[in-house]
């Protein structure tokens, strides 16, 4: 049994998580996890809302509330939605929580002994007409790079480029669009400059995904010094008493939430000591969940202040990595109203048909889309049409003809023992792919698999047999039935677990049976004469008119 610690990044906490957000990180992490508890090893699954920065301040101003305020609704908002989509973190922390700012304060402190951080007089964004300091998301202006004329403070959202606010070319003020010129002040500097030879030799142990390689490489040549302090009040203080008025950059505490997240849960269980055995054990695997936003945070920045403290925390082991989920070929923008609400989605559908769309057209190498047809297609022609069916007219069938019991495996036919070794061979393929990271090719195995059933049963015509009075023949079908739809509730379980809980007791066994590993549950045989549960349909199909007032509402 290994350790496995399992993180998502952590969403801000100044609005609800979206479908793009789910695809980026949470449903694969969730997923994961899932699937590695079914291996058997100890895994912790942690995440929480990161609340601080500019971003946060700025659309708190914007909603008239004080920044607490603002993102303790949205933590509750967030947390609420990860439930009703079944994302089972085995803790959701926030970065307000006070103990995160003990880790964070400690390794700073560390950081700036060890000759990693310095102090430096620049030059800095300063609106006269306000008589304040902006930076980051506060900022417009140019981008340095492809002369995007809307460019962030931070981050260009035309070509990706990551820069500091004072890059930018004719800045103003975000809100106001107040001119900003440039003025002396002090801030805290990371020197990720001298990382770069241990990063580089670091990174040649990994074999991450040639995408997240290339992009670290090239960011790496041009590592520079970086501020990690902010002139303004939201945030944790910079923990020195000359630096007044300032506090940290978000970017510098909130991948410490990670550490400190897993505190508070080791305090939450009453175990205060048990996040060490994670966070400082090296044979610990550690995996992060990003999506491709967030590859430069964590490949490189984090794993630099690392480096240059004296914990031994871990450093990252594997970075799923996905690529962006738009909508009908869009970024998400709730500011645009090119947005699906997560809250009224799941009081229409359920969320194991929404963690298959994504989940089966997960962006995994390339951007993908959520498409209301493409919903509709994978729900009615996969979900019910395949997955769905195969599964209650096994079961409806095994009600009327064999009195809900499981029958005997009489003597296997050719197609039988085919059908049996196609089951392993799947299942053997599903398993593989979830180790890999490769959701897809998970949901394409396990469908298939699926499919495959409709096809034996189609071809078995049990129902001829029955009148033929073919008993043998019949039991046999439907028992290799029987035995296929519990290995699809393994196969299936990590992207939709409630449907698998419903197959599941539709089988009559109980629920702690799914806390069974993947080999127990692949060993276990139902027996003969078992008595089933009463058969139900797993997904309700949906409506092209459904679909078309959906697309309409888009549009509007
Ligand atoms: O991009 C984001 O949504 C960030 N809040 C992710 C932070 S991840 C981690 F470092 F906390
Ligand atoms: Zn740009």
């Amino acid at each position: 049994m290994s350790k496995i610690l399992i993180t998502a990044a952590l969403p801000y906490a100044n609005g609800a998580i979206h479908f793009g957000h789910l695809a980026g990180a949470y449903l694969p992490a969730d997923c994961y996890a899932r699937f590695q508890r079914l291996m058997g090893h100890d895994v912790c699954f942690i995440c929480g809302s990161d609340e601080y920065g500019v971003a946060i301040a700025m659309s708190a101003e914007l909603a008239g509330r004080t920044p607490q305020e603002h993102v303790d609704c949205f933590h509750a908002v967030n947390k609420k939605l990860f439930q009703k989509m079944q994302i089972d973190f085995d803790h959701y922390s926030r970065t307000t929580w006070p103990g995160h700012v003990q880790t964070t304060v400690a390794l700073f402190n560390d950081l700036l002994k060890n000759g990693y951080i310095e102090e430096r007089e620049s030059e800095r964004l300063y609106c006269e007409q306000d008589g304040k300091f902006y930076a980051d998301r506060y900022v417009v202006g140019t981008c340095p790079s492809c002369s995007f004329p809307s460019a962030r403070g931070d981050e260009c959202t035309s070509c990706g480029a990551s820069y500091e606010a004072e890059d930018l070319k004719n800045p103003t003020t975000k809100i106001g669009n107040k001119p900003l010129t440039l003025k002396k002040t002090v801030h805290w500097y990371l020197r990720l400059d001298l990382f770069k030879d241990k990063l580089l030799a670091w990174l040649k142990t990994k074999s991450w995904k040639p995408n997240v390689v290339n992009f670290i490489k090239k960011y790496i040549q041009d590592l520079r010094p970086r501020a990690i302090t902010r002139d303004m009040k939201w945030g944790i203080p910079v923990p020195l008493p000359e630096a007044k008025g300032k506090v940290l950059y978000v970017w510098f505490d909130a991948p410490i939430g990670y550490i400190s997240a897993t505190r508070e849960w080791a305090e939450c269980i009453g175990e205060p000591d048990r996040w060490k055995s994670y966070w400082l054990d090296p044979s610990t695997k550690l995996i992060q969940f990003i999506g491709k936003d967030n590859i430069p945070f964590h490949a490189v920045v984090f794993p630099a202040m690392l480096m240059g403290q004296n914990t031994p925390y871990k450093l990252v082991d594997e970075l799923p990595a996905n690529e962006f989920y738009n909508l009908a070929g869009r970024q998400f923008s709730k500011s645009d109203g090119w947005y699906v609400d997560l809250d009224q989605f799941l009081q229409k559908f359920s969320s194991d048909q929404l963690r298959y769309t994504i989940a089966s057209n997960a962006p995994e190498t390339q951007d993908s889309e959520f498409t209301w047809k493409d919903f509709q297609l994978r729900c009615n022609a996969d979900l019910s049409g395949k997955f769905g069916n195969f599964v209650h007219r096994t079961l409806v069938f095994a009600k009327n003809t064999c009195q809900s019991t499981v029958p005997p495996m009489s003597p296997l036919q050719e197609a039988d023992q085919l059908f049996l070794d196609q089951i392993k061979k799947l299942a053997e393929a599903t398993r593989e792919a979830y180790g890999q990271f490769r959701l897809r090719k998970a949901c394409q195995s396990f469908m298939e698999l699926a499919q495959a059933g409709n096809v034996y049963f189609d071809m078995k015509k049990p129902w001829q047999d029955a009148k033929k009075e073919e008993w043998g023949s019949v039991h046999t079908t439907i028992a290799c039935c029987l035995h296929c739809i519990k290995t699809l509730a393994l196969l299936a379980y990590p992207v939709i677990p409630t449907a698998s809980a419903s197959i599941i007791r539709q089988l009559g066994l109980e629920e702690p049976y799914l806390r069974r590993t993947w080999e127990e549950q692949m060993a276990y045989c139902l027996p003969t004469g078992h008595l089933l549960g009463q058969p139900e349909p797993l997904f309700r199909k949906i409506e092209d008119e459904q679909i078309a007032l959906e697309e309409a509402s888009l549009k509007k």
